[in-house]
């Protein structure tokens, strides 16, 4: 026998029992981005390389290390999206969106690609809900997105996450910080490992989220950025914390969250959760000022973030969160042999139409085994259909939970069904 195909490292299939899951996600995303006043707009799955190589930043592990990228039989260079945000200031900028009342708010949902080092909680393809405002500074905004990532879970009625708050400067602020943490770290070059070593020569900020043991007692003396911030960053994050306490979002400040994307300015964010394992980032986002601008675009400032899906569906189910039950068939037919099936196949024709969910035994199988299969199915009810019910143009119809069975005459089922199943 031929060795059997498995789905891609990384990747996984979502099967049907876990697809209420997904519909009651999708159905909070829906309504929560509605409450918001975000639109939806969907971007291609793969993008022109550089599009993530400036938007992401080239020193980032996604863009070093981790995206899908391949020459297309034009000889372009092509990559599977490894988020969201670029695209979406590439659709904003080619569509001209800055004419639109500002904020533009757009939020996006479907599958992200990275290549990462598969684990518990971390996948190769994976679902991000994603959501971006743009065009105004105000810290309103970033209180607005932060609480749209509270409010999601929330409804989704999750328990004990911990948002994690951080501002990393701007522009004018920030460089000063970076000497100051440089200087601080080249003191310390004996002690931290090989990749903090690199990090000190082309990604600074990420000193401070490195996960190394013998990292962690430089981390706890390194120079928090707070003490740099500019007048404007304070005032900034001064303003979303007042925002955050007044609606009682609480949340822990956190001078080692720097995030892994370069275009963050000001504002950072993670939303962190117990039960996937190392990977407790459930959600994370925060500002970036300047990416419109570098991806070709007029200075537009904007915010936002993005969830992780399968790592929400995955504490979902450590939570033991009850998910509104998926629909089971409400009537099972059983026929006796193939004019039963026909006259069966009217009937469940009509009930289909009125949106009531039927089944009918296949394959010519004896009643036991249809009945059997009926309870396996968790069907409502179980009509019985043979030679005598033909005969005497009646129905038997057992009701599976109680073992009532009741007669009824032929042309009376489909206004017994929508008595009885309220429809
Ligand atoms: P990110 O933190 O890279 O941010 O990803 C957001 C979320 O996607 C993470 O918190 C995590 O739940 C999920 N995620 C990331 N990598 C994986 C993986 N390999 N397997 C499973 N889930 C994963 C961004 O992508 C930014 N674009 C968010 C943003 C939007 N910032 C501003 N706007």
């Amino acid at each position: 026998m031929a060795k059997a195909f498995q789905s891609p490292k990384g990747t996984k299939d979502i099967l049907p029992e876990e697809q209420a899951y997904w519909r009651m996600i999708e159905q909070v995303m829906e309504d929560l981005t509605r409450v918001f006043g975000f639109q939806r707009l969907n971007t291609p799955i793969f993008e022109d390389t550089p599009l993530f190589q400036r938007g992401v930043g080239e020193a980032t592990d996604i863009v070093e290390k981790e995206m899908y990228t391949f020459k297309d039989k034009g000889d372009h260079s092509i990559t599977l999206r490894p988020e969201f945000t670029a695209g979406v200031m590439r659709s904003y900028i080619q569509h001209g969106m800055a004419s639109r009342p500002t904020p533009v708010k757009l939020w996006s949902a479907g599958p992200i690609f990275r290549y990462e080092r598969p684990q518990a909680g971390r996948f190769r393809q994976f679902h991000q809900f994603n959501a971006e405002a743009l065009g105004e500074q105000d810290p309103v905004l970033d209180f607005e997105i932060m609480d749209m990532a509270w409010q999601f879970y929330d409804r989704l009625k999750f328990k004990n996450l911990s948002f994690q708050l951080n501002s990393i400067g701007c522009p004018d602020c920030r460089p000063q910080y970076l000497k100051r943490l440089k200087s601080f770290y080249q003191n310390h070059t004996s002690t931290i490992c090989d990749d903090c070593n690199k990090r000190l020569d082309k990604n600074l900020l990420r000193l401070l989220d490195c996960k190394q043991d013998q990292c962690q007692p430089v981390i706890e003396k390194a120079p928090p950025i707070y003490d740099h911030l500019c007048d404007d960053c304070l005032d900034h994050f001064t303003r979303l914390r007042h925002y955050l306490e007044a609606a009682g979002r609480t949340y822990t400040l956190n001078h080692r969250l720097v995030r892994g994307l370069d275009y963050y300015t000001k504002t950072v964010f993670e939303v962190w959760a117990e039960g996937i394992g190392s990977q407790n980032a459930v959600c994370g986002g925060g500002r970036y000022d300047g990416l419109i601008e570098l991806l070709g675009g007029k200075p537009t400032p904007g915010v936002g973030f993005a969830a992780g899906l399968e790592r929400t569906v995955m504490i979902m189910q450590h939570q033991n969160i009850t998910i509104p039950e998926m629909r089971k068939p409400a009537v099972y037919f059983a026929c006796q042999h193939a004019d039963a099936q026909k006259q069966a196949l009217i009937y469940i024709t009509r009930l289909r139409e009125l949106g009531i969910p039927c089944l009918m035994g296949l394959g010519g199988r004896s009643f036991k085994a249809q009945f059997r299969e009926a309870n396996r199915r968790e069907a409502a009810y179980t009509v019985t259909l043979g030679d005598s019910e033909l005969e005497s143009g009646s129905l038997t119809i057992k009701e599976m939970r109680t073992g009532t069975q009741e007669i009824c005459p032929l042309e009376q089922l489909v206004d017994h069904f929508k008595t009885v199943l309220n429809c």
